[in-house]
């Protein structure tokens, strides 16, 4: 069977609404029909401080919110990156084979080093591209489900896999990035030509699944539309009410042209109160299952325990075939 993988970090106690439409509600689609991957990148987390006990909250929480959502244990292995620790062996091979130019041109850390400057900043959060190729590339991967703003460091996965290839012989699958266009970049509702972000300036623009259902509600009645008044979908003209409508076509799997149509001799109030009501229906039912599941910690951990030894499986037979090719002395 064909494979996929994809992680989402546990930076934040919740996912927030442009994580689950633009990557894991994909992931959860496509369990059904390929060897699913999905994991907690906790080692990219720390490329920027965290408090550890908080970390280790937010990588259970994070497991948490992936079954409530739908991601089944059953039929997808889920684990947490650092308990497989042949991803952290193949990203040194990789590191090796990385330009520093080639690593410097990756716009994410130009982005996230740009407040503090790329003094201060980690050399983790340099080389976190290359530990993200490790995670994929240690699974021969066929696709990868994520948003937008990962297009570049799936480019740079495959460079390396080629290059790999090409230099020591096939031991690595180069894989695709799996990116659906119409939700692939949701934007911040207050600033809708930015990507919505836990990091950005102001949180007013930001829906968290796991928020108050009231509170989420009233933010998408304040985000930011225009002075027109006529209901369309153009991200160029009208990136505030396409963004919104965006969201419903997400949540309600209603085809655009429909929901567009639905809005003639419709104000801006109409979209704004039926987008807050569509949200609340998918949120509210979230929390209390998180809870419960969290409750169980018993449960979640024999659940990562189980996805971190198949995931180790694999993952130990790319490393094996990639220290044979590139010299290393087997140890006897
Ligand atoms: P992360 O944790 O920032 O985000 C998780 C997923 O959510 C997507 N996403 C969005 N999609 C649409 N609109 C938005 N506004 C939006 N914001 C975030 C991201 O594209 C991502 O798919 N480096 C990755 C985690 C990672 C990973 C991997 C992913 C580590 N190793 C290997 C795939 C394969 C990240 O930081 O995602």
């Amino acid at each position: 069977r064909r494979r996929v993988l994809s992680g989402i970090q546990p930076t934040s106690d919740s996912f927030h609404l442009g994580n689950y439409l633009g990557a894991v509600r994909q992931w959860v689609q496509l369990q059904d029909e390929f060897d699913a991957f999905y994991f907690i990148p906790d080692m990219h987390a720390i490329t920027v401080p965290q408090d550890p006990k908080v970390l280790r909250e937010r990588t259970r929480r994070s497991v948490a919110q992936l079954l409530a959502v739908g991601v089944d244990p059953e039929r997808a292995t889920i684990y947490v990156q650092s308990h497989v620790p042949e991803i952290a062996q193949l990203t040194w091979v990789l590191t090796c084979l990385t330009g520093f130019g080639e690593a410097s041109r990756m716009t994410q850390f130009k982005d996230k080093s740009a407040k503090s400057g790329t003094d201060a900043a980690g050399v983790g959060l340099f080389t976190y591209p290359i530990l993200m190729a490790a995670d994929i590339l240690a699974f021969q991967v066929d696709s990868v489900p994520v948003g937008e703003d990962q297009r570049q460091h799936l480019e740079l996965t495959r460079d390396l896999a080629q290059r790999f290839n090409k230099r020591y012989g096939k031991a690595l699958t180069v894989p695709k990035p799996y990116i659906v266009e119409e939700f692939a970049k949701i934007y911040d509702l207050q600033n809708p030509t930015a990507k919505m972000s836990k990091s950005a300036d102001s949180d007013a623009g930001l829906i968290n699944l796991l928020d108050e259902p009231k509170r989420s509600a009233k933010k998408i009645r304040s985000a930011v539309t225009d002075n027109d008044r006529e209901i369309v979908f153009d991200r160029t003209a009208k990136p505030g009410v396409s963004n919104l409508l965006t969201i419903q076509a997400a949540l309600t799997g209603r085809a655009m042209d429909e929901i567009v149509a639905s809005y003639q001799g419709k104000g801006y109030g109409d979209l704004k109160v039926e987008t807050a009501d569509i949200l609340t229906e998918f949120v509210t039912p979230l929390r209390g299952r998180v809870d419960e599941l969290l409750a169980d910690t018993a449960h979640l951990d024999a659940i990562l325990a189980d996805g971190a030894a198949r995931a180790r499986e694999i993952a130990a037979t790319t490393v094996a075939d990639v220290y044979e090719k590139v010299g290393f002395l087997l140890p006897q």
